[in-house]
């Protein structure tokens, strides 16, 4: 009779444990949720950038990386100093001469893209998505 209490208990707690789990994992997605509109608005929105780069090294995982942390893992390297006559960061009336002169951002993200005499193919970051290195021109030029 006690051998059998302890397989019921053994059962029982099997069966809680499961539940225990099982309402852990609820937890987990419904935070996931929740906390994905806040990652979105930052990806897509300028004033978010800071934002987003703090939270970035430590979130994140699928995400866009925002304009900030690409210019400064990538595009800083010439764009800070001006070298080789790069436009400088913030320096927004040498971007929005180039930005006139050549259709705009969409524009200077072609040439971003293919490159332009000194300046490399993607700015060097090769698996930047097209909108990652539209928000690193932003985030440059302030356009
Ligand atoms: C190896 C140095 C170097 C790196 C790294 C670099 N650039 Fe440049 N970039 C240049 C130079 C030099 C120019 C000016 C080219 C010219 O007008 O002859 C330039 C120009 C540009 C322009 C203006 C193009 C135009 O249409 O006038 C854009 C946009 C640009 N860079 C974006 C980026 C981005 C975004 C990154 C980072 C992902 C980056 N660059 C990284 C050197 C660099």
């Amino acid at each position: 009779m006690i051998k059998n209490k302890n397989i019921l208990v053994c059962v029982l707690m099997a069966v809680f444990g499961g539940w225990l789990n099982g309402a852990h994992a609820m937890t987990e997605a419904s935070i996931a949720e929740r906390l994905k509109p806040v990652g979105e608005v930052c990806v897509q929105g300028q004033p978010c950038a800071a934002a987003g780069a703090s939270t970035g090294a430590s979130g994140g995982a699928a995400g866009a990386r925002t304009g900030h942390e690409i210019v400064n893992k990538f595009c800083s390297v010439c764009h800070a100093t001006g070298l080789l006559n790069a436009p400088k960061i913030g320096d927004s009336a040498a971007w929005k001469a180039r930005s006139d002169s050549q259709g705009g951002l969409d524009g200077l993200l072609k040439f971003a893209l293919s490159g332009l005499n000194a300046m490399p193919p993607k700015g060097t970051c090769a698996d930047c998505s097209d909108d990652e290195l539209k928000a690193a021109i932003q985030h440059m030029s302030g356009l």
